[in-house]
């Protein structure tokens, strides 16, 4: 990648998980938490983009943004939307991409357990859902954003060919992924290895190749 980073300083003391509010949709709560993302059912997303089209592709957990970038460099046609729930990253990615004017790539301060309404159905072509939050503990496992309904709102805004990624380096969430791929009835999936995985490296996907540690990877289709 083209960008020197030392022009963009990593932002200070990012926390590992954000207020444990924002992994639960906004509509179970009785009171709107002070420190929530926005919800964005009636955004125009469009007008991040040069060419003002909708995205064609969505990083969902961009984290720090390094696999958001890198697509932006290898799919210079498509637009590309990251979600994220850590308000200091997404700023951090938004600043690149006005300062190095990438008209094709954005992140948005969001959390998608709110689901995708502003995305039209048929028109996403790629969606990666790349090392999400393990959330190990069972009292934590209801902030999992990975499930059946998560499942059904990926395939409206699926086209037809459009595919979902997954990666995980945990074999808990991956058989969790399964396990909610097969109740969904949704998508017809399979296993790959990294030969068959043509894509840049996520910030947590090169730490885990420095420590060599196993990656589970999903490539699912629309059925
Ligand atoms: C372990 S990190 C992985 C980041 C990146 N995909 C990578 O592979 O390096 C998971 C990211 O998902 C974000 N996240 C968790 N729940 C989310 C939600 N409901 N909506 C948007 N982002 C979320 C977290 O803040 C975190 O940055």
């Amino acid at each position: 990648m083209k960008i020197d980073f030392n022009k963009y300083p990593y932002p200070r003391k990012i926390r590992h998980h954000v207020g444990t509010n924002l992994y639960f949709p906004l509509k179970e709560m009785t009171v709107k938490p002070s420190y929530y993302p926005p919800i964005l059912d009636d955004e125009d997303i469009t007008i991040y983009f040069n060419n003002k089209k909708a995205p064609d592709i969505l990083d969902i957990g961009c984290g720090k943004g390094k696999f958001l970038l890198d697509l932006s460099e290898k799919y210079p046609d498509k637009n590309i939307i990251g979600f994220e729930v850590r308000m200091a990253l997404v700023e951090w990615i938004q600043n690149i991409s006005k300062s190095e004017n990438f008209g094709n790539v954005w992140a948005l301060w969001y959390t998608v357990v709110n689901g995708l309404n502003f995305l039209k159905e048929d028109s996403i072509e790629k969606v990666f859902y790349l090392f999400p939050d393990p959330w190990p503990k069972k009292r934590q496992q209801n902030r999992r954003l990975f499930s059946v309904n998560f499942l059904k709102d990926l395939h409206r805004v699926l086209k037809n060919d459009g595919k979902l990624f997954l990666a995980t380096d945990c074999d808990y969430v991956h058989e969790h992924h399964l396990a909610e791929l097969q109740k969904s009835e949704l998508f017809k999936y399979k296993q790959v290895e990294k030969e068959e995985w043509n894509f840049p490296v996520t910030n947590k996907e090169s730490f885990c190749i420095r420590k060599e540690i196993p990656i589970f990877r999903l490539i699912c289709e629309k059925k």
